[in-house]
């Protein structure tokens, strides 16, 4: 395969590369996407869960909710694509970047340490007045809704939610480092929640390559250079695995 060849070859030159991850590349990991069949928005009310209004309604009922995939997330484990993406960072060093929708973790826990989390972390709870974030405790042992240590109010999921602005700085940081990707990545995300559903299209702009790996075709897909039309775990490995 042609492209396949030049896309290898490209990620093997460039001394620049920007990934961005969405929850497809933790499917294989067991956690469930948003919007594909059976998805997270299919059985649960976006609004109600994802909302600073659905919170304010029903902190418990949400609580409940984050509690549940927390859940999940800490007994799931890294898959073969979250370590190649870590292996590829171990190559290229500082001129790596991973920006991830997720909040699972996954990546880190899989070595990763270049990571800009645009949408938070599951991990973690948020106080609703002081701003002062803590680690969940272990599922075992958490009874939401968490109270906040230093102050007592209600705590929230560290999560962005809709209508929200992303974390401070995190962005830029995104955008620089697409804007200045020789080779741009996107796995796994259905490319339709902005602003990550520009930095593809950033790259492009900027005169990058970009790879998207998604068993579907996205609204990326037409400025893509390549589109592996598979999982993330099958395209990464025929993408990086020289022999694969
Ligand atoms: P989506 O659920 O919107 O899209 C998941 C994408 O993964 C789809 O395009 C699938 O085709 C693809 N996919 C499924 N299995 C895959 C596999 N094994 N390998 C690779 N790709 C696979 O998830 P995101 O795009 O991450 O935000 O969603 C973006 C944001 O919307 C999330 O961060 C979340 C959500 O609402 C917030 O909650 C703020």
């Amino acid at each position: 395969m042609e492209g396949l060849e030049e896309a290898r070859a490209r990620i093997e030159q460039a001394s620049r590369v920007a990934v961005l991850t969405g929850a497809g590349i933790s499917a294989p990991s067991g956690i469930p996407t948003f919007r594909d069949p059976g998805g997270l928005w299919e059985n649960f009310r976006l609004e109600d869960y994802a909302t600073p209004e659905g919170f304010a309604k029903n902190p418990e009922e949400v609580w409940r909710w984050y509690a549940w995939r927390y859940a999940r997330v800490r007994q799931a484990k890294p898959n073969p694509a979250h370590h190649l993406l870590a292996e590829l960072e171990a190559q290229k060093g500082d001129g790596f970047l991973l920006v991830t929708q997720n909040v699972d973790g996954l990546h880190q826990r899989a070595g990763s340490k270049r990571v800009v989390e645009l949408h938070g972390s599951i991990l973690r709870a948020r106080c609703t007045r002081c701003g002062h974030t803590e680690p969940l405790p272990p599922p075992e042992s958490f009874e939401p809704p968490p109270r906040c240590a230093r102050c007592g109010t209600l705590m929230r999921p560290d999560v962005v939610w809709f209508g929200e602005l992303l974390p401070a700085g995190a962005l830029e940081k995104a955008q620089a480092a697409f804007a200045h990707a020789e080779v741009a990545l996107v796995i796994g995300t259905s490319a339709l929640v902005e602003p990550a559903a520009s930095l593809g299209r950033l790259s492009k702009m900027a005169g990058g390559y970009l790879i998207e790996i998604n068993p579907e075709p996205t609204p990326l897909t037409p400025v893509a250079d390549l589109s592996l039309r598979e999982g993330a775990v099958e395209g990464l490995a025929r993408l990086l695995k020289a022999q694969a």
